[in-house]
């Protein structure tokens, strides 16, 4: 089996039978597909803007509900040139949970805004709406809730809050392919959505990939320009602009991986549901829960335990790969320390940090693998 280590994940050695992720059981299920496939593009040497990307924009923005998506290089990418689109440039605010990955608040920073940072309610770890009307300032332009762990932050609330204070919203849903609330899935709630598809993502490519979704049409033309050098006529360039373009040969693969999306986003549900079951009368573990209203996607499945150091280390001593998301709140990187924050400024993030633990997750769990997992947890806290 392979394991992809994305961030803070300890590597399992080979000899170890349980994945944090499993790739190669994704290919197994997608090869006989993908090889013809990427070889066809190599053949017609078709590997930038070739007719698979046009296929899968419009195959995600349908999957999504929405009327566009643009494919671009990356989710950290997708976010920055959704926020340009959206207007956010050098000078504006715009508001990042403190708890998520470093890119929703390092592509803030590329358009030369600068993140204000909030801290996450202590049940789900996601943005916390009731914080976030208090760091509007005059410079505020625009919110980015982050749908964490794979489950929509509380998007009416902060929907009121964007609207009360005339943000616009941005979600980051680099975790939550085909997550929903209310029956609404990820990307329909603001003027974007970005998207990653980094490989050990619910939807994730043989590299780099991402995707912005919006259904404002002058939203997804600028992503188009922004993303092909300011550029929509070929040699035509009215503004400036970068190169983050979606590969053709990616999205090959992202073709094949959509149209099982749904039935592994199933079998996360499932391994989910077997944790929790597993793990309910484990003394020590708290375990992940589902906010209101949420159609969870389980991108990771994070505990909460003590000592959680001591029993990570035990857990790779046992063949068991875990990851901590993330160990270190936004505001105390020292990327971001010339924002002038300290130990204490958000203390619901930080006390998390000290706690979290993501399990091996994945649609090929099997539930002897997680049998192992829990015993393995158990034995750690016992
Ligand atoms: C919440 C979140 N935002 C943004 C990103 C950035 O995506 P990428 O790694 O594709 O640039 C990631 C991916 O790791 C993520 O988890």
């Amino acid at each position: 089996m392979t394991t992809v280590s994305p961030d803070h994940v300890t590597p399992a050695t080979p000899a170890e039978s349980i994945a944090f992720v499993d790739l190669a059981a994704q290919h197994a299920e997608v090869a006989a597909e993908v090889v013809p496939s990427m070889d066809l593009v190599m053949q017609k040497g078709t590997f930038i803007n070739g007719e698979e990307v046009r296929v899968f924009e419009e195959a995600w923005a349908r999957y999504c509900g929405l009327a566009h998506t643009v494919g671009v290089a990356n989710g950290t990418d997708a976010l920055e040139l959704a926020l340009r689109a959206a207007g956010v440039g050098p000078g504006d605010e715009v508001i990042v949970p403190a708890n998520s990955f470093i890119a929703s608040a390092g592509a803030v920073a590329r358009t030369g805004a600068s993140p204000r940072f909030v801290d996450c309610d202590p049940v789900h770890l996601l943005m916390d709406p009731a914080l976030t009307a208090a760091v509007v300032t005059a410079r505020t332009r625009a919110v980015v809730p982050v749908h964490l762990y794979g489950q929509l932050a509380p998007m009416d609330e902060i929907r009121a809050v964007a609207e009360q204070a005339g943000l616009v919203v941005v979600e980051d849903a680099a975790q939550a392919h085909g997550a929903s609330q209310g029956g609404r899935r990820a990307g329909s709630w603001g003027v974007a959505a970005t998207f990653s598809f980094y490989p050990g993502k619910n939807l994730g490519a043989y590299g780099d990939a991402g995707a912005v979704g919006t259904s404002s049409a002058p939203v997804a033309q600028s992503v188009e320009a922004l993303r092909n050098h300011g550029s929509r006529t070929r040699y035509e360039h009215p503004t400036l602009g970068f190169n983050s373009r979606l590969d053709t040969l990616q999205a090959v693969v992202l073709n094949a991986k959509l149209a099982r999306l749904d039935r592994w986003n199933a079998a996360r549900r499932a391994a989910a549901d077997r944790y929790d079951q597993m793990l309910a009368d484990v003394p020590g573990v708290t375990r992940p829960s589902t906010g209101h209203g949420n159609e969870h996607v389980w991108h990771l499945y994070v505990v909460r335990v003590p000592e959680r150091d001591r029993v990570h280390a035990a857990l790779h001593a046992a063949g068991v790969p875990a990851g901590i998301h993330y160990p270190t709140p936004l505001h105390l990187t020292g990327a971001f320390a010339h924002l002038g924050h300290a130990r204490g400024d958000f203390p619901v993030a930080e006390g998390a940090a000290h706690e979290i633990l993501s399990l091996p997750m994945h649609p090929h769990l099997s539930e002897a693998q997680q049998e192992r997992v829990v015993a393995a947890l158990a034995a750690a806290l016992g």
